[in-house]
């Protein structure tokens, strides 16, 4: 703050200025936290707790993660869950490490949950909010090993495509919460999504591509990264699976 000159005598927006606290959370988040309290929980959606959350369940932002999860496991996050097989899967297979998935449709979210409370899982959990949001507002830099993103909504008409969740904006979201190496995965059946994706990414340095993972023969109805790349596979279409790595640069900022 620059100094006042000798004999000023400071006006009440001045006193305002340096007296007033900051507010802990943004109107945006504000906003968001009071339309989940106005709904109260039925019965199966409390059982649901801890497996789905929504921001109005969790203390003021940023989020700890080693209390949210009760240890100080890696954390990986996926925005749009979706049923949440991503999650269920990962969780079961990498015990080591704690997954969280972020999906705006808590019908779709609630799913989601219920497969992981079926399955008492410690180090798996659901949050009902917009993903941006979460990045944007709740989640510590460089806290999270990956970030994954698995059949973003393509958003078709040329019009709507500013609706896409990947963006520039997303991207320096994503690189201040990875933490250097962290992974971020991003797979589509939209060959021209993905394009856009490759193309965004390869204008950023704080982003590496790495060999874009290979398809696998499934041995099961679930053995699918998620439900979408069931869908699509049964459909015959293409998945095209993208990977990047965070790298150590700072981070490239939206144009
Ligand atoms: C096409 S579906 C794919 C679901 C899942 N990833 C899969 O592959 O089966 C896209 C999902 O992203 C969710 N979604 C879209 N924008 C979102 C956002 N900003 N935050 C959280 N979820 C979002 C949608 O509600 C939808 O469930």
């Amino acid at each position: 703050m620059t100094l006042p000159k000798p004999g000023f005598i400071p006006t009440a927006r001045i006193i305002v200025e340096d007296t007033v606290e900051p507010p802990a959370i943004s109107a945006d988040v504000a906003r968001s936290i009071s339309r989940h309290r106005m709904f109260q929980p039925t019965d199966s959606e409390a059982a649901l707790r801890p497996w789905f959350q929504t921001l109005a369940d969790l203390p003021a932002p940023p989020i700890d993660w080693q209390q949210f999860f009760g240890n100080a496991h890696p954390v990986e996050l996926e925005v749009g869950s979706g049923r949440g097989l991503f999650l269920m899967n990962a969780g079961l297979t990498q015990p080591e490490r704690n997954f969280v998935g972020i999906e705006c449709d808590f019908k779709e979210g609630k799913r989601a949950a219920e497969r992981l409370r079926k399955r008492k899982m410690p180090n798996a959990r659901m949050l009902g909010a917009d993903g941006k949001l979460v990045l944007a507002e709740y989640v510590v830099p460089g806290s999270l090993a990956g970030v994954h993103i698995y059949f973003p909504d393509p958003w078709w008409k040329r019009r709507h495509h500013r609706r896409r969740l990947f963006t520039n904006a997303f991207l320096d979201q994503v690189a201040r919460v990875l933490e250097p190496g962290g992974l971020l995965h991003a797979w589509t059946d939209v060959a021209e999504y993905f394009e856009m994706m490759v193309k965004l990414l390869g204008t950023r340095t704080d982003f590496e591509r790495l060999p874009d993972p290979p398809e696998k023969a499934p041995t099961s109805d679930l053995d699918y990264r998620t439900s979408f790349e069931r869908k699509k596979r049964r459909a015959g279409l293409k998945i095209n699976r993208g990977l990047w790595r965070r790298t150590g640069e700072s981070i490239v900022s939206a144009t």
